[in-house]
């Protein structure tokens, strides 16, 4: 099949305005969009920019807005978007060069969470141990794999960056509700403050962006029911 591609190109350093290219490519229905960009990269335009690493949905270094919504390149098939495909960098973040963005405002947030384990206990003979329930309680954010799909489709961060977003709320929910964790009050207060849960409006595009499918929202809600209750069940 024929497809048109058209890419958003910007190098700040040198371009005054932003601009699109347009790419006629032949591919097949099963090609995913990194596939078209890796060709045109390789055989088109080898200044074309943007992060890859795994291929395969794991890294989360490929999220780009694929005709306007959120995505990862290595995870979305041509049959799925059609013949003509526009992608652009993801909102919100400052762009450094063609589909590549700054991500350090975005990971500034996730490490004010404290999104690693706690807990000063002299660690035991064996593992710390945890019930399959307990493990269950906080399953879904454990698959995050911080693409940032979910933060650079929230209109909040859209219009004050310093919300500390979805997606450091999903990686703080992690913890918060670990049995083993002792610093989930501690991250509940940093949450709290004026850059944290409250900001949200629920509406949902962070939930509809994760290619991870974890339910943003609700561990959003789960979190300010903690903080209004105390309580972590
Ligand atoms: Fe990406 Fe989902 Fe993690 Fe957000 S919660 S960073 S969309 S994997
Ligand atoms: Fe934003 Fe998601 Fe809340 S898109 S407003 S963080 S429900
Ligand atoms: Fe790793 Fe797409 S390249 S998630």
């Amino acid at each position: 099949m024929k497809v048109t591609l058209k890419v958003f190109r910007y190098n700040p350093e040198t371009d005054q305005r932003p601009r699109y290219d347009v790419f006629h490519l032949e591919a097949e229905p099963n090609d995913r969009v990194l596939d078209l960009l890796e060709k045109v990269k390789a055989e088109l335009d080898g200044s074309l920019s943007y992060r890859r690493s795994c291929a395969h949905g794991i890294c989360g270094s490929d999220a780009m807005r694929i005709n306007g919504r959120n995505r990862l390149a290595c995870k979305t098939l041509v049959k799925d978007v059609g013949t003509t495909i526009v992608v652009e960098p993801i909102l919100g973040l400052p762009v450094l060069k063609d589909l590549i963005v700054d991500m350090e405002p975005f990971f500034e947030s996730y490490r004010k969470v404290m999104p690693w384990f706690i807990n000063t206990d002299p660690p035991p003979e064996k593992e710390r141990l945890q019930s399959p329930e307990e493990r269950e309680r906080f399953d879904d954010t454990t698959k995050c794999i911080l693409c940032a799909a979910c933060t650079t489709s929230c209109p909040v961060f859209w219009a004050d960056g310093s919300y500390f977003g979805p997606a450091a709320i999903v990686n703080a929910h992690r913890f918060i509700f670990d049995s083993r964790d002792q610093a989930a009050a501690e991250r509940l207060a940093i949450l709290a403050q004026e850059e944290g849960v409250w900001r949200c409006r629920t509406s949902f595009n962070c939930t509809e962006a994760c290619p991870r499918e974890i339910q943003i929202t609700k561990a959003i809600a789960e979190v300010k029911r903690a903080i209004l209750t105390g309580r972590l069940d």
